[in-house]
């Protein structure tokens, strides 16, 4: 599947080439493989009018990854990562595999309903020999209950140990029909002690009036016509997600905002506000 000559790779089964998907266009985002011709046009097409898409999904990984590392400092073995998206470079088991020895076991399990994230993340997986450790269902993170009761969830899980629980840039795919405030109350509930929540999501943010702004509500209007709408939340409507989970610091903040380890360009500056994200622990 190659994303840079515009080829027509073969699809997995359960692959809808035809329209464009927020998998695989944020895999073409990262610079990732795994999109088809469809993707790619929407993809330019987003870019052309806001130029803060590529820099804005990066700044979202490097928080991701960010907030794993951190988890993995604070002694937590276990990660259910929703809307995992295309396993497209630094994805959780890759920080994982990284980070720890290999005779030190951490466990993943992946959750997204597009047909070619799990294809792609199956074969990773397999290919990696990770499977013991790692695995990917296909489901809907809007149905906590099918997700936390799946047999592969189950197998990988052990709910009475705490759990990193990642919603990284996908509740702005929920609607306010879809009661993203009451999902995330059903995940944190069935978490142990010690688990942490980590959120990203796209914002109007602070940003100032100005073409920006504009870019990003025009994007969003273009998502509207897609099979994953997208919605805006601010800060507010974030915060309240965490619940009364400690948020740990530096509370909610822009995502290059979060523990910083590196410099950022002027492009990669300039995207800052157009998102917010934290990391928050469930207390005792
Ligand atoms: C922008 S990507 C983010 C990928 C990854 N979490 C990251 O931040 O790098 C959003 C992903 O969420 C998935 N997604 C959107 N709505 C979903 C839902 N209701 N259930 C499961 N996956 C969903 C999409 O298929 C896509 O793969």
């Amino acid at each position: 599947m190659t994303e840079q000559g515009d080829s027509a790779p073969t699809a997995p089964e359960g692959v809808d080439t035809e329209k464009p998907s927020a998998a695989r266009i944020y895999d073409w985002y990262l610079g990732g493989t795994q999109n088809w011709a469809v993707d790619r046009e929407f993809g330019r097409r987003m870019e052309r009018q806001w130029p803060y898409v590529k820099p804005g999904a990066r700044h979202n990984r490097e928080f991701m990854n960010r907030a794993v590392r951190s988890a993995l400092g604070a002694g937590i073995r276990q990660f259910i990562d929703l809307g995992s998206g295309v396993p497209t470079a630094g994805n959780v088991h890759e920080v994982i595999a990284a980070e720890l020895p290999d005779d030190e076991p951490a466990k993943v399990v992946y959750v997204d309903y597009e047909p070619v994230a799990v294809a792609h993340a199956t074969v990773i997986l397999e290919e990696e020999g990770a499977t013991d450790w790692a695995g990917i269902i296909q489901a809907d993170m809007r149905s906590p209950k099918t997700v936390l009761r799946a047999p592969r969830t189950r197998e990988l899980i052990d709910f009475t140990q705490p759990v990193c629980l990642m919603l990284v840039a996908v509740l702005h795919f929920a609607g306010p029909d879809d009661d993203p405030a009451g999902i995330v109350r059903t995940y944190r509930d069935a978490l142990a002690p010690g688990s942490r929540l980590v959120i990203s999501h796209m914002s109007e943010g602070d940003a100032e009036p100005g073409e920006a702004l504009d870019g990003l509500r025009w994007l969003v209007e273009q998502y509207r016509n897609t099979s994953n709408p997208m919605w805006l939340r601010d800060r507010d409507e974030i915060v309240e997600l965490f619940g009364d989970w400690t948020l740990l610091e530096p509370g909610v903040v822009h995502l290059p905002d979060w523990r910083p380890d590196r410099r950022l360009n002027a492009v990669e500056a300039e995207a800052r506000p157009f998102a917010w994200c934290g990391v928050a622990e469930k207390p005792a």
